[in-house]
């Protein structure tokens, strides 16, 4: 078992780095402040909430109901998103700090430096002590005018989490110029990103109109980059019958909105467009510090970089094209037995693993890639065939794909995940 043993271990180590930084609850804190209540409102819609949570040195410039409703009276949530990031200074101010700045004036980075779009420094903040006692905080843009000053004190947990009231919010030209949803024309921003062969695949495929009949209701793509088609052990999807192709498609999203440092704190299964309940279908995250990858239960995909972020959707690059165990973990007839694919006509071919003549040249040869077989602890009699003739490898690459699809890797990895989801579970009982 020194797979799942590792795996296991390193769940074990994620759990716990997360834990330790995850003490604050910057929606807990405001709710007892009514005054901050539109504030609070919009963290929570946009998700800077989970910013904030996974940071353990922050300092919050609130704005009190007033001067937040004059601020998102013409924005789109994704450039009320980044003006909330642009307040989130990741350093700890309080009071005393901010008034006995070294040469008055100090530069501070954001999270919109760190997880926006900022350009150069334009994610940074000026604070500047001013004439008559003020502290004034500006955009780092040069000429920025100190509209944003402080007004009180709010909330501090030293040296951690400060809250602090500031007049106004800090902008600067060019802030406000997020994509959003709205306008986006899909296809193009896929394109532009690098996932043309996604943008191609889910326009022949019809499924585009699924994704943009959820884009108002809670969207979260997962787009595999271009390379990620070109991938040597991609299995061959032009086997997939077109129902499958589909369900394919709509396991790469998933019905809410999900940007990465949300994904990160996500336990458990997640629900995609082709979830058919009872588990089928889904996706987990793994993360750690800043990685967070989806895991299929056949394979990983990194998240890349995130494309459209205009609450409630948001679109993410994936490293490689999710594979779900439905369609992919090896079952000796792929043809899915339960799922929405099983809808189809049997007629078509399996989509992999139907290479009808085995080479008896290779057939010995089982390579073994990283997750092994050999590891596979006792599993239900129905999901471990033997490697049957389906699956008999055809030469090296077939071998590769015969082994990452065997059937025993994907109960080997589920067990593991199983029993490391346990285990997380009674670690973080115990914190
Ligand atoms: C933070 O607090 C809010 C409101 O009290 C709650 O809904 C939310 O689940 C909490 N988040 C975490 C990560 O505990
Ligand atoms: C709202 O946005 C439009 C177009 O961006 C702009 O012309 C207008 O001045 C804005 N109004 C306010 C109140 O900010
Ligand atoms: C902050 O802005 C003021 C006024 O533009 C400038 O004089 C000062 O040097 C800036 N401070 C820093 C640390 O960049
Ligand atoms: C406070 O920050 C320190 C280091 O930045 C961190 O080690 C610690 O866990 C944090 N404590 C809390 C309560 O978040
Ligand atoms: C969206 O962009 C694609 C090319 O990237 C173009 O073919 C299509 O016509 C555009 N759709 C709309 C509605 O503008």
């Amino acid at each position: 078992m020194a797979a799942p043993d590792r795996r296991l271990l390193f769940l074990l180590a994620v759990s716990l780095a997360v834990a330790a930084v995850s003490s604050h609850n910057i929606t807990d804190i405001l709710d007892g402040y009514p005054e901050y209540s539109l504030y609070n409102s919009y963290l929570s819609q946009t998700k800077v909430c989970d910013e904030i949570n996974s940071r353990s040195t922050v300092t919050c410039l609130v704005l009190t109901n007033g001067a937040m409703s004059s601020l998102v009276s013409n924005l789109s949530l994704a450039d009320i998103k980044n003006a909330l990031r642009l307040l989130t200074l990741l350093d700890y101010y309080d009071t005393k700090k901010l008034h006995s700045l070294s040469d008055g004036s100090e530069l501070t980075t954001t999270l919109y430096q760190t997880t926006g779009d900022a350009s150069g420094n334009m994610g940074h903040v000026n604070i500047t002590n001013l004439r008559g006692g003020k502290v004034g905080f500006a955009s780092a843009a040069p000429g920025s005018k100190f509209q944003a000053t402080y007004t009180k004190s709010v909330k501090q947990e030293p040296y951690n989490l400060s809250v602090l009231e500031v007049s106004d919010p800090i902008t600067f030209p060019g802030l406000f110029n997020s994509p959003s949803a709205a306008s986006t024309n899909l296809t193009a921003l896929l394109e532009k990103a690098g996932c043309k062969q996604f943008a191609r695949l889910i326009v022949s495929s019809g499924v585009i109109k699924m994704y943009q009949a959820a884009m108002d209701k809670g969207l979260t793509l997962f787009a595999p980059n271009d390379d990620a088609f070109h991938a040597k052990d991609l299995p061959d999807l032009s086997k997939l019958t077109s129902a499958e192709l589909v369900t394919l498609l709509q396991y790469h999203a998933l019905p809410q909105y999900a940007p990465k440092a949300s994904l990160k704190t996500i336990k458990g299964n997640l629900q995609t467009l082709a979830s058919t309940g009872a588990g089928k279908y889904d996706l987990s995250v793994v993360a750690k510090g800043d990685d967070v990858s989806m895991d299929t239960g056949v394979d990983k995909s990194r998240v890349a970089s995130t494309v459209l972020d205009d609450t409630p959707t948001v679109i993410h690059t994936v490293d490689s094209v999710l594979l779900p165990r439905e369609l992919f973990g090896g079952a000796p007839s792929p043809a899915p037995a339960a799922g929405p694919a099983s809808d189809v006509p049997a007629a078509s071919p399996a989509p992999e693993g139907s290479s009808p003549a085995p080479s008896p040249k290779a057939a010995g040869k089982k390579k073994k890639k990283g997750k092994s077989p050999s590891h596979s602890p006792p599993a239900p009699p129905a999901d471990t065939p033997d490697m049957s003739p389906a699956d008999a490898p055809q030469g090296e690459e077939a071998a590769d794909k015969a082994v990452k699809k065997n059937g025993a890797t994907a109960v080997a990895t589920s067990v593991a995940t199983t029993v490391a989801s346990v285990a997380v579970l009674l670690a973080a009982s115990f914190l």
